[in-house]
């Protein structure tokens, strides 16, 4: 036990003449301290700080410029009154065929935007008489007049061709 004691302490005292040989290294600086000095050099890296800073945010925000979609015109100009009822009687097609008529995989809707208005005057008429069987469609086509029905061929053909 006394032997453990006395090594312990051998060690400490080796590790205190260590330490103390590193202190006597030191450099002596005998610079006085200046406020003034510190307080400038303090400010210069906060101004480069806030350069950098500066920079970064006007990277991000360029960045986040670049990535703002570009604003959509609208798909048709309503500029006839037929125009006008085609697009609001076409408010109940688009859950199935989209705003742009470029149709829905989800609801195996095919693409009609762009199609020919006598076409799609045809096979909406040929749905109402049954001679064209289109059991999802007829709940909103069921109550379409001949008018109606033309108003919306006029509008659906007007929509962009759907790319595929
Ligand atoms: C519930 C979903 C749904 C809604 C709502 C719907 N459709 Fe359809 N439509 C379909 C499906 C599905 C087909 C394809 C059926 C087939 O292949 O015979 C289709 C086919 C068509 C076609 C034939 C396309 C072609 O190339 O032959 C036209 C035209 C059409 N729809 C117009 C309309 C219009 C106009 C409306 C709104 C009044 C409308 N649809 C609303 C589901 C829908």
């Amino acid at each position: 036990m006394t032997r453990l004691v006395l090594f312990i302490s051998f060690l400490v005292a080796v590790v205190l003449v260590m330490s103390l040989g590193s202190f006597k290294n030191l450099t002596v600086d005998n610079k006085s301290f200046t406020y003034s000095e510190v307080k400038k050099n303090h400010d210069e890296k906060l101004e480069t700080i806030e350069k950098l800073e500066e920079a970064r945010l006007a990277a991000l925000k360029k960045a986040t410029e670049e990535e703002e979609p570009v604003e959509e015109g609208p798909l048709v100009v309503l500029d006839t009154p037929q125009l006008e009822s085609g697009h609001s009687l076409y408010g109940k097609c688009i859950v199935c065929h989209g705003k742009a008529g470029e149709g829905k995989k989800s609801q195996n809707a095919p693409a009609i935007g762009g199609q020919f208005d006598w076409y799609i005057e045809k096979q909406v008429v040929a749905m109402q008489t049954g001679e064209r069987v289109n059991q999802v469609m007829m709940p909103y086509i069921r109550a379409l007049s001949a008018q109606d029905i033309k108003d919306l061929a006029a509008y659906i053909s007007k929509l962009p061709w759907a790319k595929k």
